[in-house]
């Protein structure tokens, strides 16, 4: 016969009662994080970093927060293009999974399919990358932890006149974050006296960069300006430089640091010499948080592993949940967990990250990086930076 203590059978029955609105009452409070990324497809790279600083965060941090266990639910969005998916897989999440929030969202467009849903359904949303500043305004329960590409090209765009460019020809991809990054780095470079000789938009996925560098080669500018969303991508564009010679021909590359991942350079090599590019993340910054983030990445991901900043966003959305639950002792409800995340500080790898209680924007320092060979490796070494942006494109005063 099995034995079943009175404790048990006593939570049996407060079990059978509270399932009905969802995780059984007796069940141990758990807090689940459900998480929407393109696990497969040509951006699986970087689901792999996002994820590596997911584990990285709790190696380091712990996989219980003020007394609950941590659960994190993985889903697959398969990369950009695949909104209605993105969209599907969120609800999946809140619904059959009783995800209390979710991270992720590599891509604008998946971000933004999920948003009314996201409004909706109640639930707070931590988005690790994708980056077009508008995204934040489509629901009140989006906290962004990564950027905006307007954060990266409005500096990028100023610190370019003051080297001196005074042309430029931009190459961007043909949606959300590649826009913004044209508008923001143009309005910064002509406001300073810069100009735009010519401009190319191309498909987001785009693998053949041959006539749009041709193109923008014939035009003479003193700088190519680019943005795309890196991976394969990235590695398409700058093999097509470097094949054509465009540093050689006396053109300065600027780049958002997408297009120049940390772990890309090795497969750059000398193609990123000279390479100039803004992001709030390089994998060489000298700084505890990321002396400690780097050794676990690396034990977690193997030793020739390279965490980029992709890697540091995915440990920061863990960092901004476990603080938020941490400051309502465990109140899991959505009202609780914004208001604690709306003005949080973080000591990231990347160095200090608040949250802009006002536009739920990450506030943090916009790094100014060269590739050049430090020992036998490319790295972007830090050559200037820009402390406390905030994302430009929600100024009053530059819009
Ligand atoms: C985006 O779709 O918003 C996006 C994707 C990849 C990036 C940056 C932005 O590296």
């Amino acid at each position: 016969m099995i034995s079943i203590s009175r404790r048990q059978l006593g939570m049996g029955i407060a079990g059978l009662a509270g399932g009905v609105a969802g995780r059984p009452a007796w069940a141990a409070k758990e807090l689940t994080i459900g998480v929407v990324l393109p696990l497969s497809g040509i951006y699986a790279n970087q689901a792999e970093q996002y994820e590596g600083g997911i584990k990285a965060f709790q190696a380091l941090h712990g996989t219980s927060v003020a007394g609950m266990p941590v659960k994190v639910v993985y889903r697959d969005d398969q990369g950009p293009g695949s909104g209605d998916l993105a969209r599907r897989l969120t609800q999946e999440l809140i619904l059959r999974d009783k995800a209390d929030i979710i991270l992720g969202y590599s891509f604008t467009p998946n971000a933004m399919a999920a948003a009314s849903l996201l409004t909706e359904a109640k639930k707070p949303a931590v988005i690790i990358n994708a980056a077009t500043s508008v995204i934040t305004e489509k629901s009140p329960n989006f906290i962004r932890v990564s950027f905006t590409t307007p954060q990266m090209a409005y500096v990028l765009g100023q610190y370019a006149a003051k080297q001196g460019i005074k042309t430029v020809y931009t190459i961007v991809s043909d949606y959300g974050p590649g826009i913004d990054a044209e508008t923001w780095f143009v309005k910064a470079f002509t406001a300073a006296g810069g100009k735009v000789v010519g401009s190319a938009r191309t498909p987001v996925s785009e693998m053949e960069y041959a006539p749009f560098l041709q193109r923008a080669m014939e035009a003479k500018p003193d700088a190519v300006f680019s943005f795309d969303p890196g991976g394969d991508v990235a590695v398409a564009f700058m093999k097509e430089a470097k094949k054509r010679g465009l540093m050689e021909s006396g053109i300065k590359l600027l780049v958002t640091g997408d297009v120049v991942e940390d772990q890309s350079l090795p497969l750059f090599g000398d193609a990123v010499k000279g390479v100039i590019s803004v992001h709030h993340y390089q994998v060489g910054l000298d700084n505890p948080e990321n002396k400690a983030f780097v050794a676990k990445y690396k034990e977690i991901m193997g030793k020739d592993a390279i965490p980029n900043f992709r890697a540091v966003q995915g440990y920061d959305g863990m960092a901004l949940i476990y603080k938020a639950v941490e400051a309502t002792k465990g109140d899991l409800s959505t009202e609780a967990l914004l208001k604690a995340m709306k003005g949080i500080t973080l000591d990231s790898p990347r160095g200090k990250l608040t949250i802009d209680p006002e536009t739920r924007e990450p506030v943090q320092t916009m790094y100014v990086r060269e590739g050049r060979l430090v020992g036998d490796q490319w790295q972007n070494v830090q050559i200037g930076a820009y402390p406390d942006v905030k994302d430009p494109a929600k100024d009053p005063a530059l819009k």
